[in-house]
């Protein structure tokens, strides 16, 4: 297993600095301070990196369409949060990297191949500018740069382990998102699209781990029904 503080101490990688793509240039200027770091009792930064993603996503420019923030980054952050529960993850990081692991994409649709590391770098980014702590923000970063299939228990760390599960718990639970982003904006039609979807969950629910498993296993039989074409989602 990774520890988290070997992870600390070498947090000098490539996903940890931040960096700017063109047309990903976000509305925020310079950052303010956080409660916490003023002596205040309750961080507010949950609650600010989500009405940006929000807004984000809002943008007419963003390919991935403004329902991507309730069909994709909210069921995101909403079992990652659980899975955080269950793996004693920090809930805060959770929360953040859940709303900000797609967000290059969400600026820029065509960094998709390359959206785990660039949108670490906008989260970096994005939290230093808020005065967030760079320890913190290097985790954050790191539960991003490797969500794209689920990690197991004992690979790496908490934080890692609940985003990556969660994101492909997302697309069980929603998919009748992917099923518009298979054929309508992968432009792969509705045949090849439900096919592309199916084959996709399958194989991502095999490598989910058990607590997952758990929360989402009667959702995983009527998504796969719902994709077959046999009846209807539970
Ligand atoms: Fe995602």
């Amino acid at each position: 297993m990774i520890g988290r503080d070997s992870q600390e101490d070498s947090c000098r990688g490539a996903a940890c600095r931040p960096r700017v793509e063109p047309g990903m240039r976000s509305r925020r200027g310079k950052g303010k301070p956080y409660a916490y770091l003023l002596g205040g009792k309750k961080p507010m930064v949950t609650t600010d990196i989500r009405e940006f993603a929000y807004g984000a996503c809002q943008r007419r420019e963003n390919v991935l369409t403004a329902s991507f923030f309730d069909w994709h980054l909210a069921v995101v952050a909403e079992y990652a949060g659980r899975l955080a529960a269950h793996l004693s993850a920090d809930a805060e990081i959770v929360q953040l990297a859940a709303y900000l692991h797609d967000i290059s994409a969400v600026f820029d649709f065509t960094t998709m191949p390359n959206h785990r590391k660039l949108s670490a770098q906008f989260a970096t980014r994005e939290l230093l500018e808020r005065g967030y702590p760079r320890d913190r923000a290097c985790i954050v970063a790191r539960a991003i740069a490797s969500h794209s299939d689920p990690l197991p228990i004992g690979s790496a760390s908490p934080e890692e382990i609940c985003i990556s599960n969660a994101d492909a718990v997302a697309r069980i639970v929603r998919p009748a998102y992917w099923l518009y982003f298979a054929s309508e904006i992968r432009k792969y039609g509705f045949e090849d699209g439900r096919r592309w979807l199916r084959s996709l969950i399958e194989r991502q629910w095999s490598a989910l781990i058990e607590p997952a498993k758990q929360l989402v296993g009667e959702r995983y039989s009527g998504t796969m029904n719902f994709l077959a074409g046999r009846y209807s989602l539970l």
